[in-house]
């Protein structure tokens, strides 16, 4: 199948998005989640009304990434005075290790060509992610504990190390 496109998004691909939340926020979270804070969970943060207020905000960058048959990824990240927090990131089951995430990383960090220091957290307990971000070149600065629906998590707050792999402005790859 042809690489999927990176594109800005926009507000007609909030049912897309949502679809790609959902089923990664599954097979992801179901490791260390009970799936009930799972649904409650994408039941709360990925309405439509929670993602349009998201896209429509004017320091959020929000791309997706398309193929033949819909949306396979999204990235939103937001920019602060000099920081730039990576705020999703989610490619499709079925559609990872392709390249996809890390080209809708690329274009988030591109969007932000003043930016200082990238930020994101990561769930502890999440391997494929923080071996994506390690990958990337991020490494841990902090950790803190956060309740999702009542279950305790470990969050690792991860920087981009300047010059590492991810490091990069332009989406060329
Ligand atoms: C993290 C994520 C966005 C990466 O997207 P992707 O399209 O697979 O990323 P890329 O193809 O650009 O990068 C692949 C790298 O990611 C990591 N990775 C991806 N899938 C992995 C897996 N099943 N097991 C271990 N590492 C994995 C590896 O470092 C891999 O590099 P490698 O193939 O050379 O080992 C995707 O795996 C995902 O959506 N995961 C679930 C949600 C998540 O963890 N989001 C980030 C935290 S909020």
């Amino acid at each position: 199948m042809a690489e999927p496109r990176v594109r800005r998004a926009t507000e007609a691909d909030i049912p897309g998005i949502r679809a790609v939340l959902a089923a990664t926020w599954r097979d992801t979270y179901g490791a260390f989640l009970p799936l009930e804070a799972i649904e409650r969970a994408i039941a709360a943060w990925h309405t439509p009304r929670v993602l349009g207020a998201e896209l429509a905000r004017a320091s959020t960058f929000a791309a997706v990434a398309e193929d033949d048959a819909g949306i396979v990824g999204v990235v939103t990240a937001r920019g602060r005075p000099e920081v730039v927090d990576i705020a999703r990131l989610y490619v499709r089951p079925g559609a990872q290790r392709r390249g996809t995430g890390g080209r809708l990383l690329a274009a988030a960090l591109a969007a932000f060509p003043g930016r200082m220091r990238v930020r994101l957290e990561v769930e502890a307990q999440n391997a494929k992610g923080r071996a994506f971000y390690a990958k990337e070149g991020f490494v841990a600065v902090e950790e803190r504990s956060i309740e999702v629906s009542g279950t305790p998590l470990r969050l690792l707050v991860m920087e981009l190390e300047p010059g590492a792999a991810g490091d990069r402005q332009d989406t060329s790859r």
